[in-house]
């Protein structure tokens, strides 16, 4: 499957209006308890990053003063910016790639990639992008699907992405998300791996991490 390159448009419209129904649906079977763990003691401006639909939306808590959510996709931006007037919390909607924030350096406490970094086109550079625009010390919450530490769904993982990404809006499973958050300078503070959905048969996108790092100060 050909790459796609940085500064490609985000295009997935199937995939936008799928990912709408199907991510309400998991919502209720445990998605938004994730959302709430990994966005649980937020404060300050926050930048989210491929902020999707805007789900996350409901679960800031009221100490975060404002929430820039970056989404570059125009169906989902859209859904987002309805989703933004509701919120508890201050959301500007704003179109980019989290590979190329249209944001000002170190002008954030917190920022969040939820369900994300396994879409980017480039991980290492969305991720010092998030880097750049937190201030020293802030911090990154994480809610990501990641690679499997069991050798053997890992493979699976692997051979899953010659098909999911042409699927699931660009999306691979065996992206080892905690190590590259690691190795773009973040320590890593908390992290708790977990299956969801937690089924008999191994479901390649099913291992995930809730974590918080940080940007060394
Ligand atoms: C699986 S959805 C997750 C949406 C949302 N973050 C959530 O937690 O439900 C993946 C999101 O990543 C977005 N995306 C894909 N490539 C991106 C990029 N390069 N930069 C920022 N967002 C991107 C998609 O448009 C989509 O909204």
């Amino acid at each position: 499957m050909p790459m796609r390159r940085r500064a490609d448009p985000v295009r997935h419209p199937v995939f936008a209006r799928c990912y709408d129904k199907l991510s309400r649906g998991a919502e209720r079977q445990g998605a938004g308890d994730h959302r709430r763990e990994a966005l649980a003691g937020l404060s300050g401006r926050v930048v989210e990053v491929g902020a999707g639909n805007g789900l996350n939306f409901a679960y800031y808590p009221p100490e975060v003063t404002e929430v820039v959510a970056v989404e570059p996709e125009a169906h989902l931006r859209g859904i987002a910016e309805r989703a933004a007037t509701s919120a508890n919390v201050a959301v500007r909607v704003v179109d980019g790639t989290a590979e190329r924030l249209p944001l000002d350096s170190a002008a954030f406490d917190a920022g969040v990639a939820s369900l994300v970094l396994c879409s980017v086109a480039d991980q290492r550079q969305a991720l010092g992008e998030l880097s750049r625009v937190l201030r020293p010390g802030g911090q990154l919450r994480f809610y990501e699907h990641v690679r499997s530490a069991d050798p053997r769904q890992a493979r699976m993982q692997r051979a899953a992405d010659l098909v999911w990404p042409r699927l699931a809006g660009g999306c691979h499973t065996s992206h080892d998300t905690v190590a590259a958050i690691r190795a773009a300078g973040f320590w890593i503070e908390a992290v708790r791996v977990f299956r969801f959905p937690d089924t008999k048969v191994f479901i390649p996108a099913s291992p995930h991490a809730i974590g918080r790092a940080i940007k060394p100060g």
